[in-house]
């Protein structure tokens, strides 16, 4: 049976590039550093969709542990592909960006063609600063389209929240084109927070 998705071309090209550099690092360094690491990594997608990224890390990564988040009312048709991929390793979890979560510690946060609404980039935002001030080392691979001036208020705010991006990398041509990026909160701000919370 075919899976059934409606995905973005952010979607696509995060798979694309997940797919290409499986056995061979690519330019999104950060990332395969992790990847590469020994002990069980746990990747975490926000606002999943259909869950065509999360599930091709889970693929591609049988020994990483995958979670891919969306709204509740995603998960049916995500539950659904879950099913037939019946991969081991990977599971959904609604996860609201307005509401509190709970996750176990998160090593690589992946979120593809979600910023494209004003009202809902502050939300985006503040969830990424939360889990990045939970764990310092957490690494952002993002796949955004521009498609709306207003979209830079994400990158605004971002920087803000003193994200720094270590890799942007511009992928397919034409219309299809998407920018990857590769985000960190900035060390200093990391530590102060810390020391905040000691
Ligand atoms: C344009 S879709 C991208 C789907 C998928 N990542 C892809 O690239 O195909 C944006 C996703 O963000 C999710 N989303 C929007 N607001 C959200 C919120 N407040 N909390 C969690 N997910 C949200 C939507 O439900 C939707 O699945």
């Amino acid at each position: 049976m075919m899976l059934m998705i409606y995905y973005r071309a952010g979607g696509l090209a995060l798979t694309s590039y997940f797919s290409k550099h499986q056995t061979q690092n690519g330019p999104l360094s950060s990332f395969h550093n992790i990847m590469n690491r020994e002990t069980k990594q746990h990747i975490v997608e926000l606002g999943t969709g259909c869950g065509i990224v999360g599930l091709a890390l889970a693929s591609l990564y049988p020994f990483s542990q995958v979670t891919i988040t969306d709204l509740p009312l995603a998960e049916p048709i995500v539950q659904k592909n879950l099913d037939i991929a019946k991969l081991p390793n990977i599971i959904f979890q609604a996860l609201d960006w307005c509401q509190p979560w709970e996750l176990d510690n998160v090593d690589i946060i992946v979120v593809a063609d979600c910023v494209y609404n004003t009202d809902t980039i502050p939300l985006l935002v503040n969830v990424l600063q939360a889990m990045a001030e939970k764990w310092p080392g957490v690494v952002i691979i993002m796949a955004h389209k521009n498609r709306h001036k207003h979209e830079i208020l994400f990158f605004n705010m971002m920087q803000e929240a003193r994200f720094d991006i270590k890799k942007r990398l511009a992928y397919g041509t034409g219309k299809d084109a998407v920018n990857l990026y590769e985000m960190m909160i900035s060390n200093e701000h990391a530590a102060a927070t810390a020391r905040i919370d000691a």
